[in-house]
């Protein structure tokens, strides 16, 4: 069905892809793995024919569809030539709700109209595509109401209008899947990728990108590993579907994206938080956040000093409603109490200023500064807040960013966190999107926070760059005495770095648990089910 024939892609002197080629069968799911920067992204973006790569002089070698040679000088012609794409960034309509979203160009009009004013002018029947919407989210087992605009929903949901508007398309021939599933907890990501295997796509050639190896190896036939650009190994995926062989394909894989093998970040076991003599840092109180998708009722909650919280749940229960609640992102009630005094959420400056700092999910539209340099995006918020990194002149009176030390700190933070680019001055948005991720982080962390609220934090995050990020909010918690909130979708990082996990269900806090319970009874919490005292021996 698509075949690549010595693809190669330069921005500026940098060769990002070098001569991939590479077949895909109808019906074939090929997986593409490789490092943040290893050229995954990139490689989608020129057969979907993104502006990004047009205006930074195309690409060179050949692409085939069907045998036939294609060129693909823009999204227009992708479509056409029957190419979906479900993009790493969200491409939506944040002012159109949902199932314009989903049906934009294929809406279904009242006939007559189109009889008399033509299809561009004809009126769309609403309820006809209401419920066309509400049959395609049915099909993808989505509770979501057709009529919420996509400004209002939470990153998941978002996930699944892209996936919802994309797999809905007749005639589909090619479906490119950039991390569809990097923001869904694992439940939901089953959910999503059992439609891939659909009667509707069974002639598609699919390649699916995605840094959870396991997923690759359930799902994919295929897996082409890229590394600086270039494939280095391919697999058939066919012959290792037991548990025992899929554990050893993924270290084969892991090892050949990065060169070397993992080692895993476990915390050391600490004391049991929770006694009545623990100190308090923060306090929910009847704390609700109307966060659209992801709202949390009535809340009462203690967060300890010094504590990492995990806080864990499926899509759309709640659990990244506390740190956007904080910030006053969306309507809220109650209060919150933090040092003993209550704290007005509504004035961002405040709160940031007595040193708690969220990072949010959604990177690109609350995280960054996209046409900034690295460095600028890593001392914006210090400069501001904490005048940081300013060199005083006339008496304190004037002061100027100071160059070399702010240089210094993100050469610093470059290393610390593997940042992969040309330079400091790269602007954030020419950035692989894991390695945005990463800078998201740097920032977070040279506001050396009393509390830090992470909402995913390794959503796209390559295997090996995880667990530095999960070393470095040990490492501020246990060296800078931070404390820290993170909710992720990702169970076994929470059981690996946190002393509690709660467990989110319709809003509500269902249950707190040690990080040593087992996997079975965390997971039935978020299905609001326990084990029974029986069972749990
Ligand atoms: N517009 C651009 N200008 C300069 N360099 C760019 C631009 N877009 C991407 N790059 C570079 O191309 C390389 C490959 O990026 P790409 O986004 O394809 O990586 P990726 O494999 O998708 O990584 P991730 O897993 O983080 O999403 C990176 O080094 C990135 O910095
Ligand atoms: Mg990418």
């Amino acid at each position: 069905m698509l075949k690549l024939c010595n693809i190669s892609k330069r921005y500026g002197n940098i060769e990002v892809l070098k001569k991939i080629n590479l077949e895909i069968k109808p019906g074939e799911i090929h997986g593409l793995v490789g490092e943040n920067g290893a050229g995954k992204s990139t490689l989608l973006n020129i057969l979907f024919g993104m502006s990004d790569i047009g205006n930074s002089g195309g690409y060179k070698g050949d692409i085939f569809l069907e045998g036939k040679k294609v060129t693909i000088q823009n999204s227009n012609q992708a479509v056409k030539l029957g190419i979906g794409m479900v993009h790493q960034e969200f491409a939506l309509i944040p002012y159109l709700t949902v199932r314009e979203n989903i049906l934009m160009g294929r809406e279904k009009v009242f006939p007559l109209s189109k009889k008399f004013l033509g299809e561009s002018l004809a009126y769309i029947d609403k309820e006809k595509n209401r419920k066309k919407t509400v049959n395609i989210l049915q099909r993808l087992n989505i509770k979501l109401d057709s009529e919420l605009k996509i400004l209002d929903l939470s990153v998941n949901l978002k996930h699944f209008v892209e996936f919802a508007r994309e797999i809905s398309k007749e005639s589909l021939k090619v479906l490119l899947l950039d991390e569809p599933t990097s923001a869904l907890c694992r439940e939901d990501t089953e959910k999503l990728l059992k439609v891939l295997h659909n009667n509707d796509l069974k002639d598609t050639a699919i390649i699916l990108i995605s840094h959870r190896l396991e997923e690759i190896v359930s799902i994919c036939h295929k897996v082409s590993v890229l590394r600086n650009g270039e494939i280095v190994d391919s697999f058939n995926l066919s012959n290792f579907k037991s548990n025992q062989l899929k554990t050893s394909v993924i270290k084969h894989i892991a090892r050949s994206m990065i060169g070397h093998t993992i080692n895993k970040i476990q915390r050391n076991k600490r004391k049991k938080l929770q006694d009545k003599e623990d100190p308090v840092i923060m306090t929910f109180k009847d704390f609700s956040v109307h966060m659209p998708g992801e709202m949390i009722s009535s809340i009462n909650f203690n967060i300890y000093l010094g504590e990492i919280v995990g806080i864990a749940g499926l899509s759309g229960h709640g659990k990244l409603a506390l740190g956007n609640g904080m910030f006053g992102i969306y309507p809220y009630s109650g209060h919150v109490i933090f040092d003993n005094q209550q704290l007005d959420i509504t004035n961002t400056a405040e709160v940031l200023a007595k040193g708690i700092y969220l990072l949010p999910d959604d990177r690109r539209n609350s995280g960054l500064l996209l046409d900034r340099s690295i460095m600028e995006n890593i001392i914006f918020t210090p400069v501001q807040i904490k005048n940081e990194f300013l060199a005083p002149f006339f008496y304190n009176n004037l002061s100027f960013i100071d160059r070399k030390k702010s240089s210094d700190y993100t050469k610093q933070c470059i290393k610390k966190f593997d940042i992969r680019c040309h330079n400091i001055k790269q602007k954030v948005n020419s950035l692989s999107g894991g390695n945005q991720q990463k800078v998201c982080l740097a920032r977070a962390i040279t506001m050396h926070p009393k509390i830090l609220f992470v909402n995913e934090p390794t959503r796209g995050i390559d295997i090996a760059a995880k667990e530095i990020i999960l070393h470095i909010l040990l490492d501020i918690n246990q060296n800078l005495g931070t404390t820290v909130i993170i909710a992720s979708s990702e169970l076994d990082e929470l059981k690996r770095v946190c002393d509690r996990i709660v467990v989110m269900h319709e809003g509500k806090i269902f249950n707190i648990f040690s990080p040593e319970t087992d996997d079975i009874e965390i997971i039935l919490a978020f299905s609001g089910e326990m084990l029974t005292e029986s069972e749990k021996v």
